[in-house]
């Protein structure tokens, strides 16, 4: 039986302790545990709440657990329900009645908001890094493919002609701001909750800054009832991680449609595709699939927590146990698929034979066709309406722009000259040279700034 059902005089239900038992999930805060717990001891012997001796055993025992839970030696029973308890029981076990002394001045509330706090700063590293990783990929293959040109598309109908680096860096932009996002969430996550004990706060003369500065914490709560309700941490990783993935799905849908036979602008690298059981000649993508699939996945942890938190009563409430499963699967989701995204993009291979035709087929040139009639002097909707009727002209025919004779396009406005023949892809592109536009020279210095930030990140 459990060491905290004395007031009980039966043992919980078999089935009650399986429901409601986190350790099957929770023993993941092993090591955050730990090192609250010894914090925690530290500051209660500094404060001559327990003596150095009692600290120095408990601190001991419970690096002693550490290990035999890294060795996998430790036995988690779904009776100690969850990872605090299992701790402490086996603290119990090796050090005896002393050990029963580090739940002094805490309450498993904020022993928990703390827990998962410590973890979600370790996500939260481990995420930036992983997204910078991937912004270091996009820019490799920005730069190793410097020169392709790629139709820029609109309601998925080719639109104006862009620089593939240009494409690219569009998601180094969106990265950015994930960035910005999860920095951000680290700030609220960055705030120490113990000394909230169960809700009150505690009636021992500790020490919160301490507690803070051994934890590597930059702030400490400022109300108990708050500090141990809080879940908004975890939503705001998710969040955050639901827009990162709606990222990563819209390249990934990209690389899908790319890599098809019918638009064959990439070769993905055969390491990261599939066969088929039945046809042969099937090279499929399924690791984009997954990423595109696995966001549904992160935006349902998401909204799982919402709705969990949404109408609990102040303060703790065991419902909020539910956070932990959909908080760590997310992180996981989150970490493996930029790991594998990022394996994905360094290795494909772009084909600019086919880009280049691709660019070439129909009247993609056509705002272009228009700028050059305002630029003599022509209003643009006028404009718009010349080029509108001159395609629908040469489509009639069968033919492209380049194919017109000066006297066919001079029948639908007297401003166009032989110099309308040196409209082409590359003027197009060296056309849209304003910050932020297609134009090498400002993709350069996008390049450039790109690098730029990602070396800062680095140093
Ligand atoms: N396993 C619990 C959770 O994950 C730990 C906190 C339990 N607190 C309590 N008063 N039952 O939320």
């Amino acid at each position: 039986m459990s060491h905290i059902r004395g007031r009980f005089h039966k043992a919980a239900d078999k089935l009650v302790t399986d429901y409601t038992a986190s350790i099957p999930f929770d023993w993941r805060l092993y090591r955050h545990d730990i090192a609250g717990s010894i914090a925690h001891a530290k500051m209660l012997a500094k404060q001559g709440i327990i003596s150095e001796k009692e600290a120095e055993i408990i601190i001991s025992g419970l690096a002693s657990i550490r290990e035999e839970i890294e060795q996998g030696k430790f036995q988690f029973k779904p009776e100690l329900e969850d990872i605090h308890m299992s701790i402490e029981a086996r603290l119990l076990e090796k050090v005896g009645e002393v050990g029963g002394k580090l739940h002094t001045a805490r309450s498993r509330n904020d022993q928990v908001a703390l827990d998962l706090r410590l973890l979600a700063k370790e996500a939260i590293s481990g995420t930036l890094v992983k997204l910078r990783e991937f912004q270091q990929a996009l820019i490799s293959l920005a730069e190793a493919n410097k020169g392709v040109v790629i139709p820029g598309y609109t309601h998925l109908q080719p639109a104006q002609p862009v620089l593939l680096a240009h494409h690219l860096l569009a998601y180094f932009e969106m990265l950015q701001r994930d960035i910005d996002r999860f920095n951000d969430c680290l700030k609220r996550v960055d705030v120490m909750p113990l000394g909230s004990g169960a809700i009150a706060g505690v009636a021992y003369n500790i020490d919160r800054d301490f507690l803070a500065r051994e934890l590597g914490f930059s702030q400490i709560s400022q109300n108990s009832i708050d500090a141990v309700s809080d879940r908004d941490f975890v939503v705001e990783y998710e969040a955050a991680a639901s827009l990162c993935m709606m990222h990563l799905s819209r390249l990934a849908e990209e690389i899908i449609l790319w890599s098809s036979a019918e638009f064959n602008f990439i070769e993905l690298d055969e390491a990261y595709t599939t066969g088929s059981s039945i046809m042969p000649q099937k090279k499929n993508p399924d690791v984009a699939e997954l990423v595109r699939g696995k966001t549904g996945r992160v935006y349902g942890k998401l909204m799982a927590l919402l709705v969990t938190m949404k109408a609990l009563p102040l303060s703790y409430n065991r419902d909020m146990q539910e956070d932990k499963e959909g908080f760590f699967d997310t992180v996981d989701t989150l970490l493996s698929t930029l790991e594998v995204f990022t394996g994905m993009v360094k290795t494909l291979r772009v084909k600019a034979e086919n880009t280049e035709q691709a660019v070439k087929q129909g009247y993609i040139l056509a705002t272009d066709l228009a700028d050059y009639l305002v630029k003599k002097g022509e209003a643009f909707r006028t404009a718009h309406n010349i080029v509108a009727r001159l395609i629908s002209y040469a489509m009639e025919r069968g033919k492209s722009f380049s194919q017109l004779s000066l006297s066919e396009y001079k029948e639908f406005s007297p401003l166009f000259g032989e110099d309308v023949y040196s409209i082409t892809i590359e003027s197009s592109i060296a056309a849209r040279d304003v910050i932020g536009g297609t134009a090498p020279k400002q993709v350069d210095r996008a390049l450039a700034a790109a690098k730029k930030l990602l070396g800062e990140c680095k140093g």
